[in-house]
């Protein structure tokens, strides 16, 4: 019988107890032995829930109770979930968390800690949801050189733009729609902002260079500047909006960004809608490769959790997780990335073709007093120095 503390009883918490308990006999017979939940820390009681017995309100009960030989982390936060991780591991327990901003900003510290005690610190519902992406990363494509890693990792998003594209619902609306089905995260800025998808971003970057990516370093804009009008251009286009997030390797290193991006339909993440996430990884020897499924939500987060536990237990005298050292990895300047831009602008056609060149003007016959514009090939930095060219920029959205 193997007893473990759950920190935190929200969505995830909640969703892992759950599991445990709909999937119990498979559960036992794949980890080998009993899971028991015999702690269960938060603030907050739970009056009629048969979880009640088990709740606690102080960290110390955990700590000092040596029959807890996991612990699992689904507080969110940096704080106190890093210091309450941080101690489980310093004493010999293995964590598991759904936590990518926990594990965005100490992953390479909370491994390093993992590593010397010969225990695990495994993270696999902090990317993605419950889709497998930080195991395979870890071992089945680990004779790859990852080159490209472009993912639609945030379901809220995903989902909001989705209801906007095909009902054409407002933001505000599908924003509450995304929270109460409990896709977003406690302040939901952290995933129309984009934050959340910087986070998951870096997490995998690092996991594939194996050095330190500092998430503040990441370029990032969210989706509350798209609005129905840009919806419209996008279907005039034959083209849907979805928030990426891409990491690339290329000779001078790696760089990344988060960022809306027109998408055409033989894009492998065109077809990725509602609460999904898709994953596109391209291996120099692999070749291309997507991963698809749940992004978010309560069974889908606590499906990969539950499974990290049972890793956990099957792994109890070794530690699995690769090197990723807490040396940083410095991120090439985004400008240098090309690609094509769309634009919204007040400006006449002459001041475009003089800024930009040769462009292929978009028509959107209900939309006046202003031209859409795809321009050609060019790098952010060129965009850049066209763009201040021109009075009346609208909206911008890369092309990808
Ligand atoms: N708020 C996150 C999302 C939850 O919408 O993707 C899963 O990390």
């Amino acid at each position: 019988m193997i007893k473990i503390a759950l920190l935190g009883y929200g969505t995830i918490g909640s969703g892992v107890a759950e599991v445990l308990e709909t999937n119990r006999e498979s559960i036992t017979k794949r980890a080998g032995e009993e899971i028991e939940i015999k702690y269960v820390l938060d603030l907050r009681d739970f009056p009629g829930d048969a979880i009640q017995p088990k709740i606690v309100h102080d960290y110390e009960v955990i700590a000092e109770d040596p029959e807890i030989q996991v612990v699992v982390e689904a507080m969110g936060g940096v704080e106190p979930a890093y210091t309450f991780v941080k101690r489980a591991l310093l004493a010999g327990r293995s964590v598991t968390t759904s936590n990518k901003a926990l594990v965005a900003k100490h992953g390479a510290e909370l491994l390093a800690i993992a590593r010397e005690k010969n225990i695990n610190f495994l993270f696999e519902a902090s990317v993605g949801g419950g889709i497998p992406i930080i195991r395979p990363l870890n071992s089945s494509l680990t004779a790859d050189e990852v080159e490209e890693i472009t993912g639609i990792l945030n379901g809220t998003t995903n989902y909001m733009l989705t209801k906007m594209t095909f009902d054409g619902s407002e933001f505000q609306d599908v924003l509450k729609d995304a929270q109460a089905r409990g896709y977003a995260e406690a302040d939901p800025t952290a995933d129309i902002e984009g934050q959340d998808a910087c986070r998951k971003i870096a997490i995998l970057t690092s996991l594939v260079c194996g050095q330190q990516v500092d998430f503040e370093e990441i370029h990032t804009e969210g989706i509350t500047g798209i609005t129905a009008v840009d919806i419209k251009y996008a279907k005039a286009m034959n083209r849907g909006i979805k928030l990426l997030a891409t990491s690339r390797k290329t000779e001078g290193g790696y760089y990344a960004l988060v960022a809306p991006f027109l998408l055409s339909p033989e894009h492998p993440l065109y077809h990725v809608n509602d609460v999904f996430n898709g994953i596109f990884v391209h291996g120099n020897v692999l070749g291309d490769a997507m991963f698809y499924g749940s992004g978010a939500g309560k069974l889908p987060t606590a499906s990969a959790v539950t499974a990290d536990i049972v890793e956990i237990i099957k792994n109890k005298d070794r530690n699995i997780m690769a090197a990723w050292s807490s040396g940083k990895l410095q991120l090439l300047d985004y400008r240098q990335a090309s690609g094509r831009f769309f634009l919204r602008t007040g400006d006449s056609r002459e001041q475009i073709e003089a800024a930009f060149g040769d462009v292929e003007y978009v028509e959107v016959p209900e939309v006046s007093g202003e031209i859409g514009v795809l321009t050609r090939q060019m790098t952010e930095a060129e965009y850049e120095e066209s763009a201040k060219k021109l009075n009346q920029i609208i909206q911008m959205v890369r092309v990808a």
